[in-house]
């Protein structure tokens, strides 16, 4: 059982108020001049976010490690992974929790455009995925089967829907593909997709390798994002037999 952040506080009992925040009550943002809307209201939701304070005491890089944790709470795929790939790892937290979940023999391998500060049991590679040399680095590091591969990759957005539609399809692919092509059997993927779900014929593939896909958003998922996660677990090696002959 994770221990959940309390959604209902509102920071009452934090006392600071410094950078013009209210004392008790809702955090709010009081001198906001020469600051963009978008960024006031970014810092008024970190600053009242239940998740950002959990995460903050509980030693945590970010607030998303909860989310990993509300993934493994409801499908259990951590504590029986021994090599792990964390794709789109910075600043870390799910490698933390990876870490910490999985016990002393598991070795964590994440990757990440940004460099991320060390963590005893991980290796990270700040690199583009996307490229094949990525990804020949990666299968390198892994040395034989992998037990999770789980990404949690986001493209920056440009604003323009269908190309960051484009984009974020694209992640979710790659990582798809490099899944397959590492997990050992019985494996487990785990990826980020945005506004529904993953498409249609990628969904459709997935389907073919795993033994059960599932959709599901954890509570530490904004309600106003779009993204949501898909958790695959069962890997058939078989299926990656069949899939390159198709290819
Ligand atoms: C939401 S953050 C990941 C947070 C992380 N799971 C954690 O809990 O600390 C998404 C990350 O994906 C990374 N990313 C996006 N595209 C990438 C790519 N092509 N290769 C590597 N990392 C990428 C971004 O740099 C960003 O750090």
């Amino acid at each position: 059982m994770i221990k959940r952040p309390k959604l209902s506080g509102t920071g009452k009992e934090r006392k600071t108020n410094a950078s013009g925040l209210t004392r008790g009550g809702k955090f709010r943002v009081k001198n906001s001049r020469g600051r963009k809307i978008s960024s006031v209201r970014w810092l008024q939701r970190q600053l009242n976010d239940p998740y950002v304070d959990a995460a903050r005491l509980d030693g945590y890089r970010a607030r998303s490690a909860y989310k990993l944790l509300e993934l493994d709470e409801k499908f259990s795929f951590l504590k029986k992974s021994r090599v792990i790939v964390d794709l789109g790892a910075a600043p870390g937290s799910w490698t933390q929790v990876a870490l910490k979940l999985c016990g002393r023999k598991a070795r964590v391998v994440g990757i990440d455009l940004l460099e991320i500060a060390p963590l005893e049991g991980a290796t990270f590679l700040e690199m583009d995925f996307a490229t094949d040399e990525a990804e020949a680095t990666l299968l390198d590091l892994c040395r034989g089967p992998v037990d999770l591969v789980m990404s949690d990759m986001a493209a920056a957005t440009t604003g323009h829907q269908q190309t960051d539609h484009i984009r974020t399809l694209a992640l979710v692919e790659i990582a798809f593909d490099f899944a397959r092509k590492t997990l050992g059997e019985g494996g487990v993927f785990v990826t980020k997709v945005f506004r529904g779900g993953a498409d249609q014929e990628m969904l459709a593939q997935i389907r073919k390798c795993f033994t059960s896909v599932r959709h599901f958003k954890p509570p530490a998922s904004r309600s106003g994002s779009a993204e949501t996660y898909l958790v695959a677990k069962g890997f058939k090696v078989s299926s990656r037999h069949l899939e390159k002959e198709s290819d």
